[in-house]
This record gives structure tokens, sequence and C-alpha cells, in this order.
């Protein structure tokens, strides 16, 4: 029988990051200045960004070096385990292996602290003392602050009200790690005051916390802005993720023909698949699949356009696939995959046909999640569980049509914080919304002024 489990040693930790962009078939659209709708300089982006960071964003090196400080905080739990998931095969009785890359063994427990680390990293250098940052479940405000506490930054973390009465232990970790945690929109910005004027009972959305966030660090020269997702410096410092993936795999003497992740921003995702992408740029072939909710579908029904990222209008315009920016998604308990946009640069890999995208229903994913649960072990986040799904499907199809194929997923993180939502799920009580087309054409109209790419799919 292979092995379960495939673990490299620290010193086979990545050395770069890998940059996509100096590999994509076409050029990606400019950022645009939603005043002028020129493309934005480094100069609109300083108040808000560390320069290492804004240099990183339009990078067109294939490889970046991760500065030594870096790698050693990496060490605390990379190189992450990746396992072969017999119990999960024998549990769908299916022919294909299938083989999964776990992110939950990071101290905040998912992939986010490959970059929160990096980010935190680049601002300390700069001089800066202090990030500010949102965050919808929690995932992601978890990870700035334990990366803010070893880098010696102050945190402030505008949490999504609805998560921050919802998932205290959450909020319990960022304290615990030394963040100030407020529930949004806030009184603490124009931003969310403007929008508890209107709506006092708002239950926040993950673009207004970004408002919020993005406000405080415009407004404070002693703070940078940090996001966990979407922006492309992000995607590369999780392609440590798939670097290892490859490693690991070539112990197993596999490698995968579909690669698959889940989309909410895009980061996990890019992270798994951008080091396989490289490999099929170099003549590999694979399959890749991203997975979303139906109840967010911005891959698979939102079209590519320029939009802003947040709800009140401040971020510059970003090329995308898009729901349109006050698009509020229904309250899925896969909270991290609730955003209206995508990262410009999975977006367009699905525009040049290299990255499909399929979009499943809550219950359903639970159902694989659960699966998941009962054969492997580790319960999974939400999020991560759309992966799963996505893979067990494909499972399912390969064994009708008699095939065997190597499935690679992402397993993001783990769901010890998302409880509640199993107790729904095995209770009968979750439910699956169905998203009509009337209101994505709704939203979209929000969308209609701004200038369009010059690629529209
Ligand atoms: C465990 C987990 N997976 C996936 C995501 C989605 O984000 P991204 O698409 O950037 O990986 C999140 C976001 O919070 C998350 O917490």
């Amino acid at each position: 029988m292979d092995a379960t489990k495939y673990q490299l040693p620290e010193s086979a930790l990545p050395e770069r990051w890998y940059n996509i962009q100096a590999d994509l078939p076409s050029p990606m659209q400019p950022i645009l200045h939603p005043g002028t709708g020129e493309p934005v300089g480094p100069d609109d982006l300083a108040p808000l960004f560390p320069m290492a960071l804004i240099a990183q964003e339009v990078s067109q090196d294939a490889e970046i070096p991760i500065p030594e400080p870096i790698r050693d905080v990496y060490r605390l739990w990379r190189p992450t385990p990746l396992y072969r998931a017999h119990r999960l095969e024998q549990a769908l009785g299916t022919r294909s292996r299938i083989f999964y890359k776990y992110e939950g063994v990071s101290p905040a427990g998912s992939h986010k602290p490959n970059t929160a680390v990096a980010q935190a990293y680049y601002v300390k250098q700069e001089g800066r003392s202090r990030i500010s940052t949102e965050t919808g479940a929690g995932q992601w405000g978890s990870a700035i602050a334990l990366a803010c506490r070893l880098f010696d930054l102050e945190c402030k973390v505008y949490m999504v009200k609805v998560s921050y009465e919802q998932k205290p232990y959450r909020r319990s970790m960022m304290r615990t790690w030394g963040a100030e945690v407020v529930p949004s929109p806030s009184e603490d910005t124009n931003a969310g005051r403007g929008i508890l004027q209107e709506h006092p009972d708002s239950p926040g959305s993950l673009g207004i916390a970004i408002s919020e966030a993005v406000e405080d660090a415009a407004t404070r020269e002693d703070t940078a802005y940090s996001l966990g997702s979407v922006l492309s410096h992000v995607l590369m410092h999780q392609t440590v993720i798939g670097q290892e993936a490859i490693a690991q795999l070539e112990e197993a003497a596999a490698y995968p023909d579909l690669v698959v992740g889940c989309v909410g921003g895009g980061s996990n995702f890019s992270g798994l698949v951008f080091p396989f992408l490289r490999e099929h740029f170099a003549g590999r072939e694979v399959d890749v699949l991203a997975c979303e909710p139906a109840a967010c579908p911005t891959l698979t029904r939102g079209p590519f356009a320029y939009d802003f990222g947040d709800t009140s209008q401040l971020t510059p315009l970003v090329p995308m696939h898009t729901l349109g920016h006050d698009f509020v998604p229904a309250g899925i308990h896969a909270g991290g995959l609730r955003y209206h946009g995508m990262a410009p640069l999975v977006s367009q890999l699905v525009l040049d046909g290299l990255v499909r995208a399929e979009a499943y229903t809550q219950n359903d994913v639970f159902a694989s999640a659960v699966t998941f649960a009962r054969s492997e072990g580790i319960i999974p986040a939400p999020e991560a569980a759309h992966a799963i799904h996505g893979s067990v499907l494909a499972a399912r199809a390969a064994d009708e049509e008699g095939r065997e194929r190597t499935i690679l997923f992402n397993l993001s993180g783990h769901g010890h914080f998302d409880l509640g939502a199993y107790d729904a799920y095995l209770a009968g009580e979750l439910e699956d919304v169905a998203l009509p087309e009337h209101e994505i054409e709704r939203a979209l109209k929000a969308i209609e002024p701004l200038p369009k790419p010059a690629l529209a799919g």
C-alpha cells in the first residue's frame, strides 16, 4: 500500500515565490484610478501598502526570493503535509487516486498566514508600526493578528458584524495575539458611521469592512492596509503550497491530472495551482478546477468587468469577474467565499480557458465535508469543503466514464470554529439559497457606468 502522508524536511521549504505574471499567455489589464480612469501607479498605492509589496504586485520576474525572516516564521508549521486520501477513496469506492495538501496545520488554522507573515514583514521593514485590515469569518483576521505579533506591529481588525457576534472564538484568538477587534460597520470610520446612519442594524459585509480598513490606513501615516486575498502579491505568497505539493507528489511517484481549490478571493486556489500551471506552460497537461458557492457565483455567473473591491467605492477599479460591488451574498456558512469579486489573475486565467469553475449549494458541500470527516478524520473549514466536493464529483464522474484520475485538492483550513454550521447541517437546518438571475442583474447595474476592460471574455 502507498504511504498516507508525505512530509518534507524543513530544508525543503521553498526559497522563492512563483510569480505567474511572468508566464501569462495574455497580459493583465491594468488596475484603474476611479477618478481619472488611468492606470494606478505606485504613488497612488503608497499610502496603503509598503513599496516592496507594490513592486511585487506588478513584477514580471518569474521568481521572487523569500526573505529569510519570513522563511524562519514559515518553519513553525511548513512544509505542510500532503496526504493520500486512502480512506476517502474507499468511502467513495472510486478508482481514482485522491491527494490533498493540508494548510490547516498553521497556528491560525488555514493558509492565510503564508501571506500575512510576508505582509507584516514588509510593513515592519518599511518602518510603519501598525496594520489595519478587515475579516469576514475571522480566518484572515487571526492570521494577520498572529503575523503582527511575530513582527511586533499593532493590528486593528474590522470584523463583519454578523461574524463578530456569531464567531466569538475567532475574536478571542485575535485578541490573544494582541489585536484590537471591532464589529463592522463601526463608529471608528466615516464609512462605518455613514452606513450605521442609514442602516443601524446592518449585519456588515466584507465590502463594508474593507472600506473601513482602507480608510483607517489612508488616514494614518503609521498604518499600512493589508488584504488577505485578491491582489497578485497575496496570491504569489501562497505559491509555497503548490511548490511543496509538487515535491511531495514526486515522492509519491504521482502527478495530478486534476488540481482543485475553493475560491473566495482566489488565494489558496492560486497558491496550489499556479506552480502546476507553470508546469502546464512548460508542456505538462493539467485540468484546473475552481469551486465556488452557488450563493456567490462570481466566476460562473459574474461577467469579467471593472469594479470596485469594496462597497463604498474607495478602492481602485479592478479587472475581475464580479457580481457588482453592492452585491450582498446570502449568509452561507462558508463566510470566506462570500466576496463579490475575484482575483484579477484568476479571472484572467478563466478568460484564457486555463481554469474552469463550478458552483455548489451548501447542503451538497456539507455532505461531502461530513463524508471526508468520517473517513479522513479532519473536520474541514466550510470553504475548503467546496474543494472536497469538487473532487468527490470529479472522482464519481471519472468512475462513470471508466477513467482513473489522479486528483489533488487544497484543504485550505480546518473547521474547528465552524461547528455551529456542522450542527445546523446535521440537524437538517441548512438552507440552500437560490440566487435568481434578476438579483444578479440588479447588482450588476452598479458597474454599468464604469470603464470596460479591453478583453471582456
Ligand atoms: C479556510 C479558508 N479557505 C478559503 C478561503 C477563501 O479565501 P481565498 O479564496 O483567498 O483562499 C478562506 C477565507 O477566509 C478561508 O478561511
